[in-house]
């Protein structure tokens, strides 16, 4: 376990003469390929776009290091690197390796891991940019549901799920020459799996080896990069020279109540009192980011129309790529000539903490709080919860504010708050994680023995426990824990294992076409919309599509009417019917690809829809068949009890469910200040029963009123089965 029995396995420089000479090779090739005027990739004339971009790109500080990073990847087969957020790191040195010749197309490729789908795909296009080739051709980007690169790519950036997911058929991960972990300070789950991962293939693909030798590049933004060089065996650090200006830190003289209102005073103040200089203020979502948006709007038309100009752009996942985009959009200018310029502020949540960078920061707010994935593996539930950040992330915000010029951050939370409330670093995500997905995932790649995995940070045991009974309950693994047939298949789809399962499952029940629409339905940030001002007319609309015994049918009558609009009266209908536009038809294109892999798996595509419409029995049966763990039963006092963990929960006011059903099974535990269960669809006892008799078995269950019903059901079951 651990690190100690680690075999210390480090290409040490034994052929020093050979990395030199390499070295030598890739400054001619660089020189080469710097003085022509014709770009490789494509065999034409560079833009004058890419002649002007790469004069601010050889400014950036990670050019100077160039030489001495390359070669010591040529020597090495892992590299560490360390470097100030807005070095050049995930922009320029993957190009760098691109350049040397550690890629070809169709032959090898530089992989660059992101753990945030927005960070791979805006990089992506950022680099094509500066490559002057087309995105989706030498470069390209992977994310969940999207796959824009082609044999042709050379370079690809993609989340670091995606490339996990991509070692299940590709276990050595042949098609690359070189892997940049980047970001991996922020120990995603993904990235933490994904490092093991390469302990286990780096032997096997050493110089020589029949796929190349693998190269490793791990980016880091803070100082914790000893951690990486340990675990890497001994793999060199090397820090990007960066420069940064001082940030002055000023912190709030009481808490704040409301870190929302403050951070907008906050942001019209500055505005109001000083010098030239964008703001980046940092928020957790995005109800909270449009709302601050809004009222920092607000705010800066009741200064008057002398006031300088003020654009404000928000920056959340979900927003659509063309509007992420503006955040790089230049401040505008004096309104007048010679007057004051005006200037942008972006409220963006943690992404622009490291993973992007946006020039021209001179004032940051931090409020101090980021949404964080947290586990409790005794109840089984995994909730993303507003969180205070940690002193390292506070240090990252604060930076940021500090690249160009010296800046000033704002701290929404006392200097006493800092020191003692505020943990020294954010904990890996691997301890706050279910690990369902990950072991399904480990499983299919062929490592049975998780307890030896050479995890940096193990998962707490009883976490991993509860991931083995759970797939073992859903018949991915049998008893010996090995993968089933079932299991094998479930991992090839990119879907949490219950969902998998339902979508395996759903030919049984004659409704896999109706199971796909309501996963992919799911897949998406939410469909209905709900704005404060029209909720009234939105509940009118929504109305229509309820099915009051299921939030998850009426998802689907809401998709089905979609796909049944003509593709160019959907924008209006959307609009008409507050459905939100984007979900719904980003929903269509996940169920496109499920689709394909469902032909790939041969899942049949069955309906259970007739003249008089579907079958809900069917699809709630089909639900139930792989939801049966998260099912709450009725008590006499009228809340829910979820069944085995004994949670006292309500059903959520966005769900369509009519009166109080003895049993429902739920998407989703929302804690909030009530314990919250959200998309819930009802199920019966004898489905229950029948389906998950090993799950809902009598002799291991705690006395309650859940019981008491089960043991009728079985009485009935058995009386139906004639005994
Ligand atoms: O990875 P690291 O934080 O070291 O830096 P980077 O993301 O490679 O960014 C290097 C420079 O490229 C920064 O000055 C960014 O502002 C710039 N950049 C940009 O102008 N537009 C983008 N879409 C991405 C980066
Ligand atoms: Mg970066």
């Amino acid at each position: 376990m651990g690190g100690s029995d680690r075999k210390r396995k480090i290409n040490l420089a034994d052929d020093d003469d050979a990395a030199s000479s390499l070295a030598k090779q890739h400054k001619s090739t660089l020189e080469a390929r710097q003085s022509s005027s014709i770009n490789p990739w494509t065999g034409r004339s560079y833009s004058a776009r890419y002649q002007s971009i790469l004069q601010t790109r050889l400014k950036l500080p990670v050019y100077q290091f160039q030489s001495k990073l390359l070669e010591h990847v040529a020597s090495n087969q892992v590299v560490v690197v360390e470097g100030e957020t807005g070095s050049g790191k995930t922009t320029q040195i993957p190009q760098f390796l691109v350049e040397v010749g550690y890629a070809s197309p169709g032959k090898s490729c530089v992989a660059c891991t992101q753990p945030r789908r927005v960070a791979a795909t805006s990089i992506a296009a950022r680099v094509a940019e500066e490559m002057d080739v087309t995105l989706g051709g030498t470069v390209g980007y992977t994310i969940r549901f999207e796959d824009v690169s082609s044999d042709e790519t050379v370079l690809k950036f993609l989340t670091d799920g995606m490339l996990l997911r991509e070692a299940m058929n590709d276990p050595l991960l042949s098609r690359y020459s070189v892997i940049v972990l980047d970001e991996a300070h922020e120990r995603t789950l993904a990235t933490d799996v994904l490092m093991g991962l390469l302990m286990e293939i780096l032997p096997k693909r050493e110089k020589g080896s029949k796929y190349g030798e693998l190269k490793v590049v791990v980016m880091s933004a803070t100082l914790d990069a000893e951690k990486f060089q340990e675990y890497f065996n001994g793999a060199p650090l090397l820090k990007v020279p960066g420069r940064t200006f001082p940030v002055e830190v000023f912190y709030t003289a009481e808490p704040e109540r409301n870190y929302v209102e403050a951070a907008v005073r906050t942001a019209i103040q500055i505005h109001k009192c000083e010098g030239p200089g964008d703001i980046l203020v940092f928020l957790t979502g995005e109800q909270e980011i449009e709302q601050a948006c809004e009222e920092i709007r607000l705010g800066a038309q009741d200064m008057g129309k002398d006031s300088p100009e003020l654009v404000v752009y928000p920056l959340y996942s979900s927003l659509p790529p063309a509007q992420q985009r503006k955040i790089f959009t230049p401040a505008p200018g004096p309104k007048v000539v010679g007057g004051p310029p005006g200037r942008k502020v972006v409220v963006s949540t943690n992404i622009a903490e490291t993973s992007l960078t946006i020039d021209g920061i001179v004032y940051v707010i931090d409020p101090g709080f980021s949404k964080q994935k947290v586990y409790n593996p005794r109840i089984r539930v995994e909730s993303l919860l507003v969180s205070p950040i940690s002193r390292a992330s506070a240090r990252q915000r604060s930076g940021r504010a500090g690249r160009t010029r010296p800046g000033k951050c704002f701290r929404l939370y006392t200097e006493q708050s800092f020191y003692n409330d505020l943990q020294e670093t954010t904990y890996p995500e691997i301890l706050r994680s279910k690990m369902s997905n990950v072991v399904l995932t480990l499983k299919k790649l062929g490592i049975d023995d998780l307890v030896h995995f050479d995890f940096m940070d193990p998962p707490a045991p009883e976490t991993l426990m509860r991931a083995l009974e759970v797939l073992n309950y859903l018949g991915a693994l049998d008893d010996e824990g090995d993968l089933t047939d079932l299991g094998r298949q479930m991992a090839e789809l990119p879907l949490d294992p219950q969902l998998s399962k339902m979508l395996i499952c759903s030919p049984d029940y004659n409704c896999s076409e109706e199971i796909v629409s309501i996963v992919a339905a799911m897949s998406v940030p939410q469909i209905f919309l709900r704005p404060r001002e029209s909720a009234k007319a939105a509940d009118e609309a929504k109305a229509q599509f309820v099915d009051a015994t299921s939030d998850h049918i009426t998802l689907l009558n809401a998709y089905a009417a979609y796909e049944d609009v003509p593709s160019e009266e959907r924008k209006q209908w959307c609009w008409d019917n507050f459905i939100n536009d984007r979900s719904i038809s980003s929903a269509e294109s996940v169920k496109k690809q499920l689709k394909g892999i469902m032909t790939r798996l041969d899942i049949p595509l069955m309906t259970c829809r007739g003249k008089s419409g579907y079958d809900t029995n069917s699809i709630r049966m089909a639900l139930t068949s792989a939801m049966y763990m998260q099912v709450a039963h009725l008590q006499r006092t009228g809340s829910y009890l979820t069944v085995k963990d004994n949670q006292i929960v309500y059903l959520h006011p966005s769900s369509v469910i009519d009166g109080k059903p003895q049993w429902v099974i739920f998407e989703e535990f929302a804690l909030t200040s009530k314990n919250y269960i959200r998309t819930v669809t009802t199920t019966r006892g004898e489905w229950l029963v029948e389906m998950a008799p090993h799950y809902f078995d009598l002799d291991n269950f705690p006395e309650c009123e859940a019981k008491d019903d089960l043991v009728l059901e079985y009485k009935k079951l058995a009386r139906r089965m004639g005994k």
